[in-house]
């Protein structure tokens, strides 16, 4: 039997710096050189390792994910590429990079050309300068604009911008000009990601600074500005004395405001715009106002986040949702194959190690993943694979009834309004 095609990931793990809300494995690239070559050294020499795994397989999709790819010394994604069609079969294949504004000089963008590169996913994540301080990103929206103008000059048409929402201080009218300009340089792929806070991120510890200064003034019930002279621009003291612990400013890596609080209702509120992070309504509404404007503008969600127009999709990512087999190489990636899961440990000098599985993760993981996908997950694939069958259970039927979920033939979709709630629809199937 031919096997379908695999995809490979290779995760470049060097970024110019880390930003503020970033919690994948990479490090700042300054004076690395030498790793970086160690590194790529390395990637050559597991691309020769797991080939053979691999022998009656085609490659049609390699990625390069990050970190930054485009900051890597020249030569380098030559070097791993001819390693890789050294090493495996490889047909009509869709190659990615990631790149960061600020690295895809008109050189660099000749250079990814030249070696095969034929996709490029630019992090813009938000077309306004004071956003892009906020999250610590090192360029701004005039650097992205001439990244966009260096890969065009290179002859690249297969262009993805990677978004963010709900962005401390982001309104619905600076994601509308954000889709704006990304409309205005006839960009056809755009990825938008609701902002994650993740734990030990300098993002995530402004917003748990306001947040514990809200629990300490309820949970003393003490709060010494609660006279209504003092309301306005008041400084309160709660908050100040977290200040002074952090050396009279939050340590919040994004700058040093003056925080003014207001707790005329005895809840510390900070004033600060920048750490106004949008609630979870204002964060859906940013995505209805995504969607509306993208498929109003010719593009298709093909996946929650994902938009494309007609034959831009990513087919490497498109793996990942409906199951197909991916080899990860590189620091922190992820394997998919022959049913297993494998990944690599966050450290330039990373291990393998399969990741255990049961038979049910298997099954949550295909209902999961496939469901994200604008075209669902067809159920009588699944039940030949794992048993189980979704159409002949209540909870599944009583989603379809009330609209939540839809049936075309055997595929079952999330209805196309009701993504934002996808996790907990999903929830209720696992
Ligand atoms: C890991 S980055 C790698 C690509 C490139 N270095 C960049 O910054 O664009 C890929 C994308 O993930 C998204 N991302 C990273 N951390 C995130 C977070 N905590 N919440 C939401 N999106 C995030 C950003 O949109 C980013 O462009
Ligand atoms: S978001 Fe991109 S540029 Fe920023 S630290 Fe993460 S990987 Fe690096």
């Amino acid at each position: 039997m031919i096997k379908p095609p695999l995809g490979i990931y290779i995760h470049i793990p060097f970024c110019v710096s880390k930003c503020a809300y970033c919690d994948f494995y990479s490090l700042p690239c300054c004076n690395r050189e030498t790793d970086m070559r160690t590194y790529v050294e390395r990637l050559c020499r597991d691309i020769q390792k797991y080939a053979p795994r691999f022998q009656n397989r085609t490659v049609d999709t390699v990625y390069f994910g990050g970190g930054t790819p485009t900051v890597l010394y020249e030569s380098a994604i030559f070097g791993i590429l001819r390693a890789v069609s050294d090493n495996f079969s490889v047909s009509s294949p869709e190659i990615t990079s990631e790149a960061n504004p600020e690295s895809l000089t008109l050189e660099k963008a000749h250079e990814l050309k030249a070696v095969g590169v034929n996709r490029i996913s630019v992090g813009l994540q938000a077309a306004d300068d004071g956003l892009l301080k906020i999250l610590g990103r090192v360029h701004t929206v005039s650097d992205y604009l001439r990244a966009i103008e260096n890969l065009r000059a290179a002859g690249f048409e297969n262009i993805g911008a990677d978004v963010m929402l709900g962005l401390p201080g982001q309104t619905l009218r600076r994601v509308e000009d954000t889709l704006k300009l990304l409309h205005k340089q006839n960009i056809p792929h755009i990825s938008a990601y609701a902002l994650k806070l993740e734990k030990g991120t300098p993002l995530y510890r402004a917003q748990s600074t306001v947040h514990s200064a809200q629990l300490k003034d309820k949970d003393n019930a003490q709060c010494t500005m609660r006279n209504a002279q003092l309301k306005d621009n008041a400084e309160c003291r709660i908050y100040n004395a977290q200040i002074k612990e952090k050396s009279e400013t939050v340590d919040c890596a994004l700058c040093t405001v003056d925080y003014k609080v207001d707790c005329g209702l005895c809840t510390v509120r900070c004033k600060n715009p920048l750490l106004n992070f949008p609630d979870d309504d204002a964060t859906a509404d940013q995505y209805d106002l995504v969607y509306d404007t993208l498929t109003a503008n010719g593009f298709r969600r093909y996946e929650v986040s994902n938009f494309a127009r007609p034959g831009f999709e990513c087919r490497h990512n498109l793996k990942y949702w409906t199951m197909g087999d991916y080899l990860g190489l590189g620091a922190a990636a992820h394997s998919f194959y022959g049913g297993a899961r494998y990944a690599n440990s966050r450290s330039l000098n990373y291990r393998t190690q399969k990741t255990p599985q049961t038979p049910a993760d298997g099954l949550n993981d295909a209902i999961m993943l496939n469901l994200r996908t604008e075209r669902g997950i067809d159920a009588q694939l699944l039940k030949q694979a794992y048993g189980r069958d979704l159409l002949s259970e209540p909870t599944v039927l009583d989603l379809i009834k009330k609209g939540f979920l839809i049936l075309n033939g055997a595929r079952l979709a999330v209805a196309p309004d009701k993504f934002y709630v996808m996790n907990s629809i999903i929830a209720q199937l696992l």
